[in-house]
């Protein structure tokens, strides 16, 4: 086998009809939602690239601090061969692990983006000269097609992503992992931790205003890919902690009554004069609720890891 390989169990269209569906549903309830994914255009790319950057954004920073402290025992508690890397984006958090997991020789990034994917595969085989990538185009929140691998692997999905999944949507996601692991598999898991309010709502509204930026950019792919008029100035960013239900919330806030026309889906959306919606919600865990997720999935948890302040942590969990 060639040491690159790309496989799409996506067709080239479906992302264009699951923006047009979540466009439909989302503008035409109440209240009005887009999901996040939506954000992550070139633009919005390099955007999120530029928050974790910032003084206020700590969690890419403190995952990074416990990949870098405890790969290695990572890398021993899995013994894989094989890296499975669920919305691998640019691969750049995985360098460390790639380098402690010392038998590995597959690596596995799975991504929507296939520009992401082609770039991180070029990085890395420079870097891995021993190393198989077999990159898949695939939606993490769909079904998992993996490719045939060498086992052991261990499966991870890091930067805290899975926040963005409602508890439901949660449970589905392990479910459909936790299917997907044989014996000696292992699931690597990146969460946020609920820390104080002020620590929270800084990260998602920065003074520079580089997440306000982010969260009107899914106004941008709007437009561009549906044709829609929205006026991103005619919008205010909001984030906000939920303390009961433990998760930020990114809203958009229009500042005066308006319509937005969506030609492509023959669609106008009316605002009230401060109306919200709801752009992302950004979940933030304990280690006893992530505990009993998995255990709901079949998963148990053998391994946590926090960065020394506590802030955010990388569990290792198995099939029972
Ligand atoms: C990339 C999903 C982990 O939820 O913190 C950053 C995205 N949103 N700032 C997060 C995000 C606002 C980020 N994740």
């Amino acid at each position: 086998m060639s040491p690159f390989v790309l496989t799409r169990t996506l067709p080239p269209d479906a992302t264009a009809a699951a923006l047009r569906a979540d466009v439909a549903q989302g503008l035409t309830r109440s209240p009005k939602e887009l999901p996040p994914k939506w954000f992550y255009d070139a633009r919005g790319s390099e955007l999120f690239d530029e928050i974790t950057l910032l003084p206020e954004y700590y969690p890419t920073r403190a995952e990074r601090e416990i990949l870098l402290a405890r790969s290695g025992e990572i890398a021993a508690a899995s013994g894989a061969r094989t890296l499975v890397e669920l919305g691998s984006g640019s691969s750049d958090k995985t360098r460390h692990l790639l380098r402690a997991l010392s038998s590995l020789t597959h690596y596995v990034p799975v991504d929507v983006s296939e520009s992401a994917l082609s770039g991180a595969a070029g990085r890395l085989l420079a870097e891995h000269r021993a190393l198989t990538v077999h990159a898949v185009i695939a939606d993490f929140q769909e079904a998992l097609v993996l490719p045939r691998v060498p086992g052991p692997r261990l499966l991870a999905f890091l930067g805290g992503t899975v926040g963005n999944l409602q508890p439901a949507e949660r449970a589905r996601f392990f479910a459909r992992l936790r299917a997907e692991l044989a014996p000696g598999d292992a699931f690597l898991l990146g969460t946020d931790l609920v820390k104080d309010e002020g620590t929270l709502v800084a990260a998602y509204d920065d003074a520079a205003g580089v997440t306000a930026a982010f969260n009107k950019n899914v106004l941008a792919v709007v437009n561009r890919e549906l044709g829609a008029d929205f006026d991103p100035e005619a919008f205010d960013h909001v984030a906000l902690w939920d303390a009961r239900r433990e998760w930020i919330e990114m809203r958009l806030r229009a500042r005066t009554a308006l319509v937005v026309k969506v030609p492509a889906l023959d669609l106008a959306a009316h605002f009230a004069a401060g109306e919200e919606m709801r752009t992302e919600i950004s979940a933030k865990f304990r280690r006893e609720g992530i505990r009993a997720e998995l255990a709901g999935a079949g998963l148990a948890l053998t391994h946590w890891w926090t960065d020394p302040r506590g802030r955010f942590a990388l569990s290792l969990s198995v099939p029972v």
